[in-house]
Order: C-alpha cells, then sequence, then structure tokens
C-alpha cells in the first residue's frame, strides 16, 4: 500500500507492527511486538513505566533501528524507507521537543523550514497552527513563559505541521492538570475527526477510554492484551467493586467463592492483600447485589464496599493475575 491508494472506508492498516524486537544491552525493550492501527482510528497502547512504549514509538518514528521483525507505516518500511516515512508521521515526543528560548512562532516557522517549506509557505503554516491552537495571543512569547498546557498545545501544533498522516503521541497528558488534560484531549478529538491516524501511548486508562478506538495493552516490552476498549472493559468489568471484609483472613476464601459461584457476568474475582480488598469486575448493578448476596449466603462479613472504573492496574490485575512490573507508578485511588 502507498499513501496514494487509500482506503476510503478507512479500514486498512496505517501502522503494521509484526515481531518487532528491541534490546538495550540485556533489555528487552521490545519482545517480539504486534499491533495494528487501522487508518483514521486511534490506539491506544497502555502500559506502565519501562513497558516499552517510548522505544516503540521511536522504533516507528526511525529513530531508533529494530533488532528485528517488521514495521510498515503509511506503506513505508520503517528500516527500508525511512525518508519517505518521516515525510508523512508526525510525532508529539514524551518530553516536550520545542526549543524554550524561541517564541512559539518561530518553533512552529523553524520546523516549517527544516520540513523543507519555502518561507512564506513556513510563515503562513506557523500562523495557521498558531490559530488553530489557540496559541495566537502568546505567539510572540518566548515558551520559557508557557504553561503546561500551552507547551503540550505548542507540540502538537509542531507534530502537525507538515500535515502527517499518522501521527504519533507519546504520553501527550503525563503531567497536566485535569483541565489542561481535556484541552489537549479535545484538540486530539479534532485532529482525528479530520482523519489523521494516531498511535498513543498513555499509562492512563481514561485516556486510552476518551481517545482511543482500539487498545494494545503491553507490559515488559511484550503485548499481553488487544482488542476494543469495550471488549477489553468487558474482560476488566465495566466497573470494579471493591469489598474490605470484616475479617481480612478470609480474602481468598472469598476470592475463591465468588470465582466458582457460576454467577452471570462475572468474569473474574481476585483477592489485593495490599489493600485488604476483594476486586470484582462487573459490567452491571445487578452483579453488584449478586456478589454481595452470595457472600452473605457464604456468611462472609463485609466491612465497606465501593465501586471504581477500572485503572491500569486493575486492568494487569485482571489481565495477568498479577500487579503491573512497575505498579509504584499508579496512582491508584484509596479505596473509600
Ligand atoms: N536508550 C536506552 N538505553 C538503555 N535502556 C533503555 C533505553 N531506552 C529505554 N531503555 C529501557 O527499555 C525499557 C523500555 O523503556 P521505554 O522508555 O520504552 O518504556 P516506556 O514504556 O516508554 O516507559 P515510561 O512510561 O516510563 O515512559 C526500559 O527498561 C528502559 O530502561
Ligand atoms: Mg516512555
Amino acid at each position: 500500500m502507498t499513501p496514494h491508494d487509500k482506503n476510503p472506508g478507512g479500514r486498512s492498516p496505517a501502522v503494521a507492527v509484526r515481531g518487532l524486537v528491541k534490546h538495550f544491552g540485556a533489555t528487552r525493550a521490545l519482545d517480539g511486538v504486534d499491533l495494528e492501527v487501522r487508518e483514521g482510528t486511534v490506539l491506544g497502547v497502555l502500559g506502565p513505566n519501562g513497558a516499552g512504549k517510548t522505544t516503540l514509538v521511536r522504533c516507528l518514528s526511525t529513530l531508533l533501528v529494530p533488532d528485528a521483525g517488521t514495521a510498515v507505516v503509511a506503506g513505508y518500511d520503517v528500516v527500508r524507507q525511512p525518508r519517505q516515512l518521516r515525510r508523512t508521521i508526525g510525532l508529539t515526543g514524551q518530553y516536550a521537543s520545542v526549543d524554550e528560548k524561541l517564541s512559539g512562532w518561530e518553533n512552529l516557522y523553524m520546523i516549517g523550514r527544516l520540513l523543507d517549506l519555502p518561507r512564506p509557505a513556513a510563515r503562513r503554516r506557523a500562523d495557521e497552527m498558531l490559530e488553530h491552537f489557540s496559541l495566537t495571543d502568546a505567539a510572540r512569547r518566548p515558551v520559557t513563559q508557557y504553561s503546561g498546557g500551552m507547551r503540550r498545545r505548542l507540540d502538537l501544533a509542531a507534530s502537525m505541521i507538515g500535515r502527517p498522516s499518522v501521527l504519533y503521541l507519546d504520553e501527550p497528558t503525563t503531567g497536566l492538570d485535569p483541565r489542561t488534560r481535556n484541552e489537549v484531549w479535545d484538540e486530539i478529538r479534532r485532529m482525528v475527526a479530520e482523519g489523521m491516524t494516531v498511535l498513543l501511548t498513555t499509562q492512563y486508562m481514561e485516556e486510552a477510554e476518551q481517545l482511543a478506538d482500539e487498545l494494545t495493552v503491553i507490559d515488559r516490552g511484550k503485548v499481553i492484551a488487544n482488542g476494543g476498549v469495550n471488549e477489553l472493559k468487558a474482560r476488566v468489568g465495566g466497573r470494579t467493586l471493591r469489598i474490605r471484609p470484616s475479617d481480612p483472613a478470609r480474602l481468598p476464601e472469598m476470592a475463591r467463592a465468588v470465582r466458582e459461584s457460576g454467577l452471570d457476568g462475572i468474569a473474574g474475582a481476585a483477592a489485593d492483600p495490599e489493600k485488604g480488598v476483594l476486586q470484582v469486575p462487573i459490567l452491571a448493578d445487578v452483579q453488584l447485589t449478586a456478589v454481595v448476596g452470595l457472600l452473605a449466603s457464604h456468611g462472609f462479613g463485609i466491612a465497606d464496599i465501593g465501586t471504581h472504573l477500572p485503572s491500569l492496574d486493575e486492568v494487569f490485575l485482571a489481565i495477568t493475575g498479577e500487579k503491573a512490573t512497575a505498579s509504584g507508578a499508579f496512582a491508584e485511588e484509596a479505596v473509600a
């Protein structure tokens, strides 16, 4: 496939990765990754610190050469056609790539020139992108004076200068406050509505839910799950029911009772001894009632109960039965 024979149905893969491997010394940062991003859709790549997300993005941007496997982006092979590939992609890295000493406008103009735009076109494009990302008023100010959200918007604008057909966003909102995060999400949605294909890495289940059509979960360089957002949520449960028993010592016994109950729509139950709670993925209120009823009928005492949207930690727990490699990275909300 070349960028010229795009499937108007938007169903052909814009990114196709097969068996991608990348070592750093003894570390297998990517250990045989397979994934696909359909044209015009957003793939969320979800994983904890050190999972291999940035390594993947760097391989797909030609910044790193993989040790094995293949990756084709917009019809171009990352190893054999790096120059063509670079012209069709945009990248917003995990760490800001703009020059702090320059103004927003100067940054965008410079990138336009680096992309071989003639001066007048580079000027026009810089103006256009600043306007698009609501930065016109701050255009002439040095980036040092920008807020975190303004910087991220400038980063996004910078990655869009060359009108990429495939955009990589590496943890675009990590470290941003909720309001700023929402602003950035809105910008990303707008870019997707304009037909862009996006590969987005994130540590946040909520971000994946907000933006992604499909998810690939990676851990230690390996894909551990993939599918539609709803499909994955169904595996984890739309929400997680958290039950704190009166007697923490009975947690394992409770988990077993729920798992072996055969209750409709209950995919699993896991004891989390650290937090002293039983976690049960549920899809509907009726299952909440059923689980509580079951525990009561077995004579288990319940001290506290609540439901939570699944966090990334809980996704890992549900999929692998163990905690994410670097679970300390996830700010877990306290159990009520
Ligand atoms: N240039 C490098 N040299 C050596 N090891 C590296 C290098 N880059 C990454 N690694 C290692 O590869 C693994 C994957 O790192 P990577 O940066 O891809 O993870 P990540 O999923 O992006 O994590 P984070 O969420 O913290 O950004 C880690 O064990 C990391 O220490
Ligand atoms: Mg990273």
